[in-house]
């Protein structure tokens, strides 16, 4: 398969480079993209190096397969454009999630819905939000054995969630605590933690916590039935995000139950000791989510919290669109 990435000089799009490598369904060398900013720069394939360019239409020629990761702008701009080229996109951004009719895939959850590209028609598929994919596949499996009717969410997000400028602002930050430097985060973020991810909303909330709620109903297939909240935090943590969840359940919880379920769940791992648990320091590098601190609420038999980590640049974005690439490729991996 051809292959082409927009965005491949950014956090996740070398993240995804690297996880491109060894797929022997990648055909010749990818097609690097970026904005006339990163043109020119070398980025490592499979030991190779090999040079970016500034995207336009004719790139996606030819194309079966390309991972965008280059913000909503041009997500927008050049989605359209692959999607009629023939190629099939994998957006990692927030601009196709919600539409109707783009699948927003997290493959252990819902790969059902991506068929292997034929060639010659091509199309949209959206990579839902970092911590929306972690906190998915913690409540997938107990959403299937217990029905789950809220699940309230506070996240601790690292700052690579917000790309390469993010992860040098804490750098600059951490060199010079006093220093006014905030371009990226509204406040300082090192020694600090910001619950403010986003633009401002109407309704009070941020545009984070507006795409967990939004995104884990479409991902569980689920509409009103399924209560949201979620507050989104960003910390000063390089890579790794947290989240608290507390869900509440049509069934009563059965721990032990509940500890199986999320531990015959590819791509779940969890100890059920309730006390145990994994920081993001632990588990940078890992494809897997973590889930820890499971138990029950007391006072209430339907209630039960847990607390889980994810790599944010793996399974939170490269990994998972790198996943559905391999579905589209009819080469699924484990
Ligand atoms: N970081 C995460 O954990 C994470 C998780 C899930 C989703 N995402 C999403 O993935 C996308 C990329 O995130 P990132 O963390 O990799 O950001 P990043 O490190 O800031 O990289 C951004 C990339 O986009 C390119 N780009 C920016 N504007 C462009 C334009 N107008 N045309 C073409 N290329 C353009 C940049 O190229 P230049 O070198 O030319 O500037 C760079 O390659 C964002 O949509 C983000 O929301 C990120």
């Amino acid at each position: 398969m051809k292959v082409a990435v927009l965005g491949a000089t950014g956090l996740v799009g070398r993240t995804m480079l690297k996880l491109m490598g060894d797929r022997a369904w990648v055909s010749g060398d990818p097609v690097l993209l970026s904005s006339a900013r990163g043109a020119g720069t070398k980025l490592e394939f499979a030991g190779r190096q090999l040079e970016c360019k500034e995207v336009s239409a004719e790139d996606f020629q030819g194309v079966d397969i390309t991972l965008f990761s280059a913000g909503g702008d041009a997500s927008r701009i050049w989605g359209p454009v692959a999607a009629e080229a023939g190629a099939w996109v994998v957006d990692n951004s927030s601009a196709w999630r919600m539409e109707e009719g783009v699948s927003l895939v997290v493959p252990e959850i819902n790969g059902h819905l991506i068929k292997p590209t034929g060639g010659g028609k091509g199309g949209i598929i959206a990579n839902p939000n970092c911590s929306t994919i972690q906190v998915a596949m913690a409540v997938a499996p107990l959403d299937r054995i217990f029905s789950v009717r809220e699940a309230h969410v506070t996240t601790l997000q690292a700052v690579s969630g917000a790309g390469q400028k993010a992860v040098a602002e804490l750098e600059r930050q951490e060199q010079n605590p006093n220093a006014e430097m905030n371009e990226i985060f509204p406040r300082p973020i090192f020694h600090n933690a910001i619950p403010a991810i986003g633009a401002a909303l109407a309704d009070g909330s941020y545009e984070e916590e507006d795409k967990v709620v939004r995104e884990l109903r479409k991902i569980l297939g689920r509409k009103d039935d399924l209560a949201v909240t979620c507050t989104a935090t960003r910390v000063p943590v390089v890579t790794g995000h947290s989240a608290a969840v507390r869900l509440v359940c049509e069934k009563p919880i059965d721990l032990t139950k509940a500890a199986d379920a999320l531990a015959n769940f590819k791509g779940v791992e969890v100890d059920p000791d309730p006390h145990a648990y994994m920081t993001p320091r632990e588990i940078v590098g890992q494809s897997t989510v973590h889930v820890g601190r499971l138990r029950a609420e007391p006072n209430n038999p339907h209630a039960l919290m847990l607390w889980v980590v994810a790599d944010n640049l793996l399974k939170g974005a490269a990994r998972n669109a790198v996943q559905i690439a391999d579905l589209l490729a009819g080469k699924p991996q484990s």
